[in-house]
Order: C-alpha cells, then structure tokens, then sequence
C-alpha cells in the first residue's frame, strides 16, 4: 500500500506522542458463556479530554475497559494513542495506557508496595535511580509515600486503589483508564483522588458510580447500559436529565448543605 500524507503525519504525531486518544468503533464482545457484554460500542475520546464512563452494574464499563489495552479482543475496532490495537502494537499501547482494574487485587502481586510499583519502570528498562525517584513520586502523587516498604496484601481495600494507580502513574502514562478508582476510599482518599485527578494533564475515560465526583472533573459523561451506549454528551446537561438518569439506575448527586 502506498504511504500516503495521512499516514506520514499520523506516524509522526505518534512518535511525538501527540495522539493521546481513544477510539471504539462498533465493539462487540460475548463471554466463553454466551453472555452478551459489548454490544456495539462506539465512542472517541479527543486528546487531552476527560470524560466519566457511568452506568448501573453489569452494564459493561469494566468489559469496555479491559479492551483498551488488548486484555479483552471483541469485534470491531480499537484505536489506542494513535494505534490501532493489535498485536504488535500491544508494547507502546500498554505503555501509553495506564489502566486501573477494578479489583486492586488484581494488579498487585508483588511482596511489598515498592515492588509492585516499581515493576512497571523497571520492566521498561529504567536505571535504579530513575525506578526510585519514579516509585517515590508516584507514591506522593497518591498520598502513600510512607508506604513503600509495607506489604501490599496487607493494606486496606483504599490503600490498595491508591496503590494500583500509583503503578500506572510510574510509567507516565499518556492516558488514564480507571475502573472505579473512589470505589472504598475514605473521604480524605476521595479528595486527593480527586485533586489529583484534576491536576494530572493526561486524557482520561473513568468509570465511577461517584456521581459527584463525575459533576466536579469530567466535563463529558459516556452512560452505558445493556452493553450499549444510551447517552453520551456534556456532564451538566445529562445529570439534569431526571428521566434519563432514572431509567438507567443513576441519580443525580446531591451536595449537602454543609
Ligand atoms: N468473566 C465473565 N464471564 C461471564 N460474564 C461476565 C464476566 N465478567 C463480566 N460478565 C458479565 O458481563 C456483563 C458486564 O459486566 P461488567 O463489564 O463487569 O459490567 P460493569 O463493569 O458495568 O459492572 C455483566 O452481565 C457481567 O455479569
Ligand atoms: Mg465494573
């Protein structure tokens, strides 16, 4: 195939990370059991923008997002940082994605927090130096820096969120994929979450039930339901949407008064 300018200027722009994007185009995916969880997905998300992925349980926010780095392979098209997604752009993907399971128990597996969150820096081949000073700003970034030498099957179900993004933010990730990270963090957790999710510069698809959270850092809501999309558009108009959040078992947050 002849190259043409497109592609010239895309591959340029991706070695000069400046594609920071997610794209789905028409994603379905069923389980070994039949059971239908993607059923034609489709949604771009532009560099640089942050946007909340809500809906009620099994509505498929964690299947969606575990197609976002290829741990999950369903039909149709997966764009990821300018790529698409197939195998052997699996290594830049995943460097470019950081992705948070909804289980924490799911991305530590090392003896202590240091470990688990050094692992990704040193596997990308980073001098111990650089591995240090990367595990000790990752840990500020998520308020758990006197936690390094703890062991990490020992914390507690928030320490453990905290933890699991801090090894995401070790690598320097362009974007951020977390499933429900304010799921089980005390309002103090929930707070630095949320400043530093609003401090951090990168593109970002999170899901949460934490309607609060959605109205105070994502200026774009992707609601799903039944494996499909059935809204998608700016935060402030979906959550005044009464009926919409309604049917698809969400409520609009309430601020209290104090
Ligand atoms: N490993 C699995 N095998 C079979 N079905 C699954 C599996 N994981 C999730 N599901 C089903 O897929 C649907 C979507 O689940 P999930 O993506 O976890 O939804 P959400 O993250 O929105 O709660 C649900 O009906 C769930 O029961
Ligand atoms: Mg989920």
């Amino acid at each position: 195939m002849p190259v043409t300018h497109l592609d010239i200027q895309t591959t340029a722009a991706v070695a000069a990370n400046r594609l920071p994007t997610l794209q789905v185009t028409d994603l379905r995916f069923t389980y070994p059991d039949g059971l239908e969880a993607l059923k034609g997905v489709t949604f771009y998300i532009a560099p640089g923008e942050k946007a909340a992925l809500v809906g009620p349980n099994g509505a498929g926010k964690s299947t969606l997002m575990l197609h976002l780095n290829g741990l999950l392979n369903g039909q149709g098209q997966v764009n990821v940082a300018g790529l698409p997604l197939v195998k052997e752009n699996l290594p830049v993907i995943r460097a470019r994605v950081g992705m948070v399971f909804q289980n924490p128990d799911d991305q530590l597996f090392s003896p202590t927090v240091f470990a688990d969150v050094a692992f990704g820096p040193l596997h990308m081949g980073y001098p111990e130096d650089e591995v240090r000073q990367r595990v000790a700003r990752a840990l500020a970034q998520v308020g758990m820096a006197d936690f390094a030498h703890r062991l990490s099957h020992h914390l507690s179900i928030g320490q453990k969120k905290r933890v699991a993004i801090a090894t995401v933010l070790a690598m320097d990730p362009q974007i951020l994929v977390l499933d429900e990270p304010s799921a089980g963090l005390d309002p103090r957790g929930r707070r630095q979450l949320i400043n530093l999710l609003r401090d951090l510069p990168l593109t970002m698809l999170i899901s949460t039930h934490d309607m609060l959270l959605v109205q105070e850092l994502f200026p774009r809501m992707i609601m799903m339901d039944e494996g499909q999309i059935v809204a998608d558009g700016q935060t402030a108009v979906l959550l005044n949407d009464k009926s919409l959040l309604e049917a698809h078992g969400l409520e609009r947050p309430v601020i209290s008064s104090q």
